[in-house]
């Protein structure tokens, strides 16, 4: 019997079937070849998850992730942390398709209260630091016990605001990435793994 294989299981199986580089959406190109592979992604989300558990044992956390990126890695990072938690969510965005635009727009805000209580706050990708130092100072303002920064990227290449970051999945160099949550342009959040994006130039 033949399964069939839809959205991005068809996907990986057109870049991985045919060997191909990379394949095209229209006019955008992701490049085949994974950045981090599923199980390297899922690996290092239980080392990163096992470091904050022995660091806060004994201890309560809240855990926020900045939406929308942070969805995938925080929901899968979550899961792997061993010491009661809750969750609370901020929206914020600053990335207009591949450009920052140096602004934060803060779309959605915490509910829940955080002074005194230990916040872990959770990033997809920290570029040039702007969208976390705005919303560190902003949590900073409402007194928590402590504050701690948890990013899957990190691209230490375009920092221009100095950041504290206490966990950091990986360091990568100045490329744009999709997937595992991190879009173009709102898309390829979806995709399991992380891929470098290039914008295809159909003109040649
Ligand atoms: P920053 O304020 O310049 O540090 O930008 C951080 C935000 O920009 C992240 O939360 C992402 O939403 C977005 N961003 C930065 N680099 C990338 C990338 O390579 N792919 C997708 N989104 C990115
Ligand atoms: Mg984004």
């Amino acid at each position: 019997m033949f399964r069939r294989l839809c959205g991005t299981e068809r996907l990986l199986s057109i870049i991985w079937g045919t060997g191909a580089f990379g394949v095209s959406q229209g006019e955008h190109m992701i490049t085949g070849k994974p950045l981090y592979t599923v199980n390297q992604i899922q690996d290092r989300v239980k080392e990163l998850a096992c470091a904050i558990s022995d660091d806060f044992k004994g201890e309560e956390l809240l855990v926020i992730p900045i939406l929308k990126g942070a969805f995938m890695f925080a929901s899968d990072l979550v899961r792997n942390i061993k010491v009661p938690l809750e969750l609370d969510f901020i929206m914020a965005s600053s990335y207009l398709k591949t450009d920052s635009t140096g602004d934060v727009t803060l779309h959605y805000d915490v509910r829940e209260s955080i002074k005194g209580r230990n916040v872990l706050l959770v990033e997809d990708i920290v570029d040039s630091g702007v969208t976390l130092n705005y919303i560190r100072e902003r949590l900073l303002q409402k007194r928590p016990a402590s504050l701690k920064i948890c990013g899957l990227l990190n691209k230490q290449a375009r920092r221009e605001v100095d950041v504290p970051l206490d966990y950091i999945g990986f360091e990568i160099p100045d490329v744009f990435v999709v997937g595992y949550g991190l879009d173009y342009d709102n898309k390829y959040r979806n995709l399991p793994y992380l891929a470098v994006f290039k914008k295809e130039n159909k003109e040649g």
